[in-house]
């Protein structure tokens, strides 16, 4: 029964928990499996970063960005600064002479560990923090002389004086990753990839970070499963084996019912998206009455994102838009039909959708997404479409670059909600020992039948027989291996199937031979 405890997991977050997580094992192995058949590698960048590649990479305007990032300081300055910041920044207001008094001191100490941090270049020599340590320095010597005058005076001069602290800037500014396709490019230069014979394939899972309002399958950490192609090349052949790799990869999990969406969104060029965004403007400014508020101020932020709108009302007005597809740019129309043509040559088939602009700044030409059934709004269970020009606006060579995100959460839930959930995780072998003997042969047994790859449970204290039986049926073994002194010095076993209660007498090899012939004849064992 579950119990509730002072402490919970986040909001947002949730623990993974055995049978569960062995559907995750099975997806984890089969995306290894199948992207190491289309010749990618894995990479494994850090969950955080600074978040000026974020804030560049995703773009400053997009939600992920000025809303849903996790962001902390990293402190690099001394520990001794770090501990006099948190403990002015964290102080109560001083309620008595001797409590301001102490605060005074305290912040004296910071002032002078602080200039002493600025000299030797463990604090930056920033005009903020110049100027952050006077403003400490002038309110920490108010202090001692109205000490004696009561919260109603010292209150106000100590919170100017915590303000002027948080103003102290200790160190960079990281983010929990929200995505990792900033952190694959950063990766690719860092590491000189483009020195690789090109492109460089790589492929990512693991924990992502989005501080969004939690619902079935949207969660604030998520697992997402990704690859990138990063080289010279934009041909389209690369964006249609990517899709391709996806496709394959659902199919092999075994998520079917599956749409794929997919959009050119051209490139950034006079004659290509942003004359598309004038003429989009221009008629939204024609029914902007009729819109919602986020569509209205859309119009003025960012006019494509208008076309995302799920509400019902705008759906009509959204149909009347003119669209991308017969705006783009004699090279972006080119691109965008070989990709289809190259699509329809490998099988993927596909839907056109005009509305999909996805929701991060990187992205030009293609753009894709796939929805699953049964997930309610939040259905993308994957995302993704080129970003040529990323790793340059990142510092690095120009660079062509295509990928997509799978959200590993929903394709689970998918896969649940479709009957393809994890079969409770029984025991091969439930080891029952009566003994002091017969249990160091049960831990030697536990041990042989382990190496020979059976799961194997052997209980730590000793169980009478009738109560150990009960349990390796609640737990699901296939057998249970009778042991005690008597099978001990007789060298003959007894293993009893506990699905019918049949028993049968084996000498040890025996019985290994006999779980090995079971398990290579195909049954679960
Ligand atoms: P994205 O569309 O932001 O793209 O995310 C990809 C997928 O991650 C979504 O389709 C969804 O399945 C899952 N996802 C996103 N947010 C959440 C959440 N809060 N809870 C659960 N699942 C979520 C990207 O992240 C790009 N980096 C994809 C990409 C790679 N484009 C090019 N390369």
């Amino acid at each position: 029964m579950a119990t509730k405890s002072k402490f919970q997991a986040i909001r947002g977050t949730r623990d993974l928990l055995p049978p569960e997580t062995a559907l995750w094992n099975h997806v984890e192995q089969t995306a290894h499996s199948v992207f190491g058949t289309f010749a990618f590698g894995e990479i494994r960048p850090p969950v955080f970063e600074p978040t000026e590649l974020f804030a560049r990479a995703v773009g400053g305007d997009t939600d992920i960005v000025s809303k849903e990032m996790y962001t902390f300081k990293d402190y690099d300055s001394s520990q001794e600064l770090q501990g006099l910041w948190i403990l002015i920044f964290s102080a109560k207001d001083p309620k008595t002479q001797d409590e301001t008094l102490d605060l005074a001191k305290l912040a004296g100490k910071l002032i002078a560990v602080g200039r002493s941090a600025l000299e030797s270049g463990q604090l930056s020599k920033t005009p903020e923090n110049l100027r952050a340590l006077d403003q400490i320095e002038l309110y920490a010597s108010k202090l001692p002389g109205i000490a004696n005058q009561g919260q109603r005076e010292t209150g106000p001069v100590a919170a100017a004086l915590r303000d002027a602290v948080t103003e102290l800037d200790l160190g960079d500014e990281l983010s929990l990753r929200p995505e990792a396709t900033a952190s694959v490019c950063r990766a690719y230069i860092e590491h000189g990839m483009q020195q690789l014979p090109q492109p460089v394939k790589v492929y990512y899972m693991g924990p992502m970070f989005r501080r969004e309002r939690p619902q079935k399958g949207r969660y604030r950490q998520f697992y997402q499963i990704g690859a990138e192609v990063l080289g010279g090349s934009d041909a389209p052949a690369i964006d249609a084996e990517v899709i391709e790799m996806v496709m394959t990869f659902f199919d092999r999990v075994g998520l079917s019912d599956v749409e794929l969406d997919i959009n050119s969104i051209g490139h950034n060029a006079p004659d290509c998206r942003p004359a598309y965004v004038q003429k989009l403007k221009a008629a939204l400014e024609q029914v902007k009455d009729k819109l919602g508020a986020d569509s209205q101020r859309r119009i003025e932020t960012n006019p494509l994102r208008v076309l995302d709108s799920k509400l019902e009302r705008e759906q009509a007005i959204i149909a009347t838009l003119p669209r991308i597809a017969d705006h783009l740019c004699t090279e972006c129309a080119a691109h965008y039909a070989a990709v289809k043509r190259q699509l329809e040559l490998r099988g993927v088939f596909f839907k056109e959708n005009w509305r999909l602009v996805r929701g991060l700044d990187y992205y030009m030409r293609t753009t894709f997404e796939i929805t699953a059934k049964g997930l309610g709004s939040q259905n993308a269970v994957c995302g993704g479409g080129r970003y040529d020009g990323l790793v340059e606006l990142l510092g690095g060579p120009p660079t062509k670059g295509i990928g997509f995100a799978i959200g590993e959460d929903r394709l689970i839930l998918s896969l649940q909600e479709n009957g393809k959930g994890a079969a409770p995780q029984g025991r091969d072998v439930y080891i029952a020992w009566m003994g002091e003997r017969a249990y160091a042969t049960a831990v030697r047994a536990a041990k042989d039948l382990r190496n020979a790859g059976f799961s194997v449970e052997l209980p730590p204290t000793e169980l009478k027989f009738g109560k150990a039986l009960e349990r390796a049926d609640k737990l699901g073994s296939r057998y249970a291996l009778i042991l005690g002194d008597n099978e001990v010095s007789e060298g003959s076993w007894t293993l009893k199937t506990l699905a019918d209660g049949t028993q049968q007498k084996f000498t040890e090899p025996e019985l290994l031979e006999f779980l090995k012939s079971v398990k290579a004849s195909g049954e679960r064992l």
